[in-house]
């Protein structure tokens, strides 16, 4: 009988598939709200509270939005999003990924962007574009893992995915200071994203 190894203890055992329509709802919506307070706020960068989450979930089900979900024990334990590109400033499909803590650090969300970026391809894109916080050491971890270039500014980076290069993935590639101009035009990105997010939340009609 073989022994078992520390990768054999420690691989996430689950499921990984893409969810119905009808599923978006419920399980996005759930897993999402399971999300602590500091994990929502890396996710949506800055704390938002349950009534956005559910209002989020429901646009993603309800915009053509592609979730892939981990499941454990039949729960959702860790989703990668892609959105479609009609809604990103520059027509790049926006990517977006949580792993609830339970569940970290096992691989969990490498398996989500491997998987997505099959779907991805399928889908006939070419690139992709992340968006996260500067501080973000796990999302930067992951994203270069799969060999985002990203660009910082104002507390935020922007990268995108070069689908094309089939063997770039898992490059360990650097998070490279760019051109003033590549800033800017990254933090108009970002600002973008970050508004459609606070107009979801309602605090720019309050503002
Ligand atoms: C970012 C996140 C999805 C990573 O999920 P995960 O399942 O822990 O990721 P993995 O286990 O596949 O780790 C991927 C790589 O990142 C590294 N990593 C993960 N967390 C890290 C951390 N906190 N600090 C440094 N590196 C980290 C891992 O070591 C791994 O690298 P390796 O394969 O070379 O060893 C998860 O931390 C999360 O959901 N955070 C909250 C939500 C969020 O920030 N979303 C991003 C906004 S788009």
């Amino acid at each position: 009988m073989r022994h078992k190894t520390l990768a054999d203890l420690t691989r996430p055992k689950g499921t990984v598939r893409t969810l119905s329509q009808q599923e978006e709802l419920p399980l996005l919506r759930d897993h999402l709200l399971r999300l602590d307070r500091t994990s929502r706020h890396d996710r949506f960068h800055g704390y938002m509270d349950d009534s956005f989450i559910e209002r989020y979930a429901e646009k993603c089900a309800n915009d053509g939005t592609t979730i892939i979900a981990f499941f454990e024990n039949g729960v959702v334990r860790g989703a990668a999003e892609l959105h479609p590109p009609d809604q990103s400033p520059d027509s790049l499909p926006e990517i977006a990924f949580s792993v609830e803590t339970s569940v970290r650090r096992r691989g969990v969300g490498s398996i989500l962007f491997r998987k997505l970026m099959t779907v991805a391809r399928a889908k006939g894109y070419n690139s992709l574009r992340i968006t996260t916080g500067a501080q973000n050491e796990a999302m930067r971890a992951l994203a270069s893992k799969f060999g985002a270039q990203l660009v910082f500014r104002h507390g935020e980076s922007t990268g995108t995915i070069d689908l094309t290069k089939q063997d770039q993935t898992e490059l360990a590639t650097s998070w490279a200071d760019n051109t003033f101009n590549a800033a800017r035009t990254v933090a108009n990105l970002n600002r973008a994203y970050w508004q459609m997010l606070l107009r979801m939340s309602g605090w720019s009609r309050a503002a």
